[in-house]
């Protein structure tokens, strides 16, 4: 660990590359909004610049995503009066500090990654560039405020790995101690929400059935359908989690549950345990429209007018760069560069 003391400061991101899924929500969003009532300044963030490492996105579709993703981060609680909220590509220190980290990450190291492996696939020539270095320009989102704290699912978790590495040896290279060695905070009871399809698989934007997620935008029937046609297998529900070992499905829904009644696993199963999942699904359906229809129909509301959405990325931008700059510069100057 850094001997220097850091003022306790989150930043966590979200692409947006397409709507937002229930994995987001319970993986990530929930804890954002609880992370803004703890001793944190928090920074919260559209990866922009992210979401165009992949696939080809219309102008107009990333336009609409980036303010859709703002509404669902405000809908879900977060407050700009509590968080900065920004958009990535109008805080240009981001990407100038990934430059700098492109030079201190090595090749062997991204290659390593296995989201660099799953995306790019076996075409990795056809790969961009961009989606290569996707993880340094990560550890600048997160190492230009100096945050000391991110929230994130547990798929993140090597990203996060390679951000300590990359802090660790500009620090070693240029004998300071100046970027903090940064903590994952991966907790809570769904922090890798699987597929309602599959329960191998990830829940994700990017899958091309739409019954394997829960949209954040999903109205109360769409959201009902969905669980109630989700993938389980013949057994009634087990009293304690060991009875979930082997049941990645039933393991899911149970998960799903516990995270949105902010409740422990063993804690839900002493209640379910027992339960076959014609009697189940439908209280997860209850709770889940309980907790989900009032966000989406803020974020409905909250879309009608992007101006007001614009004007809080703004005001975010201008209260974020009041950080990064001076971050910058020290890291410039650090470097040996004159100016
Ligand atoms: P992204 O946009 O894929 O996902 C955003 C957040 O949601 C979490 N998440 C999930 N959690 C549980 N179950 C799921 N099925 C699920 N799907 C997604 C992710 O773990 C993540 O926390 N590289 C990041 C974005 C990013 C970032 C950052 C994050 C860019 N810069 C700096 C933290 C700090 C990403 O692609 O997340």
């Amino acid at each position: 660990m850094s001997e220097t003391s850091f003022t306790p400061r989150v930043f966590s991101g979200i692409q947006p590359s397409g709507g937002l899924t229930l994995g987001n929500y319970l993986g990530a969003i929930k804890r954002f909004v609880s992370m803004q009532d703890e001793d944190f300044e928090t920074i919260y963030c559209m990866v922009d610049l992210h979401a165009i490492t992949a696939k080809f996105l219309e102008p107009e579709v990333l336009r609409r995503n980036t303010r859709e993703l703002a509404a669902g981060f405000i809908a879900s609680g977060i407050s700009p009066e509590k968080s900065i909220l920004i958009n990535q590509s109008q805080v240009p220190e981001h990407a100038q500090l990934a430059w700098i980290f492109n030079c201190v990450a090595r090749m062997g190291w991204m290659g390593r990654m296995t989201q660099w492996k799953d995306k790019a696939g076996k075409n990795a020539e056809a790969a961009s560039l961009g989606l290569f270095a996707y993880p340094a320009l990560m550890a600048a989102d997160i190492l230009v405020y100096h945050a000391t704290h991110v929230p994130v699912g547990e798929d993140q978790k090597q990203h996060l790995e390679l951000t300590r590495d990359i802090a660790a040896k500009f620090n070693h290279d240029y004998g300071v101690d100046f970027f903090p060695i940064t903590e994952p905070v991966i907790e809570g009871a769904a922090t890798r929400v699987m597929s309602l399809r599959d329960g191998s698989k990830k829940m994700s934007k990017s899958d091309p059935s739409d019954a394997s997620r829960i949209n954040m935008t999903d109205d109360a029937d769409a959201i009902a359908r969905k669980i109630r046609k989700a993938k389980t297998d013949p057994d009634a529900l087990p009293s304690e989690a060991k009875g979930l070992d082997d049941r990645p499905e039933a393991r899911n829904l149970v998960n799903i549950y516990a995270g949105l009644s902010e409740q422990s696993v063993d804690k839900v199963l002493a209640e379910v345990g027992g339960q076959q999942f014609g009697t189940f699904k439908p209280l997860l359906a209850d709770l889940a429209v309980a907790k989900l229809a009032p966000i989406s129909s803020e974020m409905a509301r909250l879309m009608d007018d992007p101006a007001e959405i614009d004007r809080i990325l703004a005001k975010g931008a201008e209260q974020a760069r009041e950080i990064t700059a001076p971050i910058l510069k020290k890291t410039y100057e650090i470097i040996g560069m004159v100016g």
